[in-house]
């Protein structure tokens, strides 16, 4: 992106700028770290099944969604909101769809930074050499002795907080999003030796069988809608920030070929990781609802027992930290863009306010794992509260009010011209019409009734 100032609203250089940053965003922890751990708790290919038809026939229209509108409204998300509403001759009041998204960026942030925290610690542990022969018993005692240690977690999640919030208060955002055209490539071929390493070593064919044979009986309204929050969590969707990208975007950009893209790239590494994972989990009898220790104590395993594993593992959870970073800093700058435009604060300024409240809110998470552990509400710690509520609640809600926007209270001929689909608009129109909303309907009562 172009230089970013208060009254002149940048564009991106270039489409490649653009899918760099968006695929950054998408691209992240949850691909690697909660894909797997969800698929383990679902019941594997009945999540990966059900994420897949979210994916699709949800995802990807919010995901274009968000970008159309964004590109109209010119803005922050909530301001774009707004003027896109008011060209339309609609209430201000769809403003909200934008606040409810900078509102879950904040609350996501101070989660996603405590398990960046994690992966950066494991830099360490890996390059020390310490996974080296290790059992599953013992990764899975050096990641409970991590948890239970505060002091260390919160290290780790001011250091990662501080690298995020440096970034983005230098305006850096640009060469990182351009280095992940290096990174992203070696972390896919990461995850391809790992599945490889998985092939030889592991239980490859109960993985697979556990991953893709079809076990409908196991969809239930718990996965359905995990699947759906995690459809909108990977590809970043509900929360503003795709609206902000699409804000920079020129006319000329062909919005469904991006998202198809971005789609692909994401849905890709998240499929590639659960092949490295599950044929660990088998091989060393580990327990598939591990939950989400499962990725840093199975792939621990393969590092210490695989040639060269120590490189090897460093080099990985360096790539999953950049990963990280680049979805970080994706999350704190749709918040800072909203505070750099609407206060008289100045970037650096807007990015330290947003940036601790964030780490403030994240120390709780961090606490959630040991002193706070018994802190509950409803059942819940506070890390998997806050996981669940955005997740569960305000990412889907706030693409349901998006795409429902586009789709009914927009004019369908300008959407028409900008989709660029020609015949096939029909087509594209009742899925962004009827079926994204439509299902996103049906999963929050099948919730509720079941
Ligand atoms: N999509 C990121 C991931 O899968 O790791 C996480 C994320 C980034 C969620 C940005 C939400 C967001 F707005």
């Amino acid at each position: 992106m172009t230089s970013n100032h208060k009254h002149t609203h940048a564009q991106w250089g270039s489409r490649l700028g653009f899918i760099l940053a968006a695929v950054g965003s998408a691209v992240g922890l949850g691909n690697i770290w909660k894909f797997p751990y969800m698929l383990g708790k679902s019941g594997g290919s009945a999540f990966m099944f059900t994420y897949l038809a979210c994916i699709v026939l949800i995802g990807l229209p919010i995901l274009s969604a968000e970008w159309l509108i964004g590109r109209r409204g010119q803005r922050n998300p909530i301001d774009a909101m707004k003027t896109v509403a008011q060209q339309e001759g609609r209430s201000k009041a769809w403003a909200i769809i934008g606040a409810s998204g900078t509102l879950g960026g904040y609350l996501i942030l101070s989660f996603y930074s405590v398990i960046g925290g994690w992966s950066m610690n494991y830099i360490v542990k890996a390059g020390s050499g310490l996974f080296s022969g290790m059992t599953g018993e013992q990764t899975g005692a050096v990641f409970t002795s991590m948890l239970a240690n505060p002091t260390g977690l919160l290290i780790w999640h001011t250091i990662f907080m501080a690298v995020t919030i440096f970034i983005v208060a230098a305006g850096v955002t640009g060469g990182l999003e351009r280095g992940s055209k290096i990174m992203m490539p070696l972390l896919a071929a990461f995850l391809g030796v790992l599945v490889i390493y998985g092939a030889n070593t592991g239980h490859f064919g109960e993985a697979l069988s556990f991953l893709f044979k079809p076990d409908w009986g196991a969809i239930n309204a718990d996965v359905l809608l995990s699947a759906l929050g995690h459809a909108f969590f990977t590809l970043s969707l509900g929360m503003g920030i795709m609206l902000a990208y699409g804000s920079y975007l020129g006319k000329e950009v062909n919005l469904l070929r991006s998202a198809a893209i971005v789609v692909i790239l994401d849905t890709a590494i998240a499929v590639l990781a659960g092949l490295a994972i599950f044929p660990i989990v088998f091989a060393n009898g580990l327990d598939t609802e591990a939950g989400p220790g499962l990725v840093f104590v199975t792939l621990p395993i393969a590092f210490g027992n695989m040639s060269g594993g120590t490189v090897l593992g460093l080099i990985f959870f360096l790539l999953l930290s950049f990963a990280a970073l680049t979805s970080s800093i994706s999350l704190l700058e749709s918040s800072v863009e909203f505070l750099e435009e609407r206060t008289r604060m100045n970037r650096v300024g807007s990015t330290l306010v947003a940036g601790i409240v964030v780490w403030l809110l994240g120390v709780a998470s961090a606490l959630s794992f040991n002193v706070w552990s018994d802190v509950k509400i409803m059942d819940l710690n506070i890390f998997d509260l806050l996981d669940v509520f955005t997740s569960k609640f305000t990412l889907p809600l706030s693409g349901f009010a998006i795409v429902v926007f586009m789709g009914w209270f927009m004019k369908q001929d300008s959407i028409r011209d900008e989709l660029r689909l020609g015949g096939a608009f029909k087509i594209w129109q009742f899925i962004y019409r009827v079926i994204a909303p439509v299902g996103v309907i049906i999963v929050f009562v099948q919730q509720l009734i079941g």
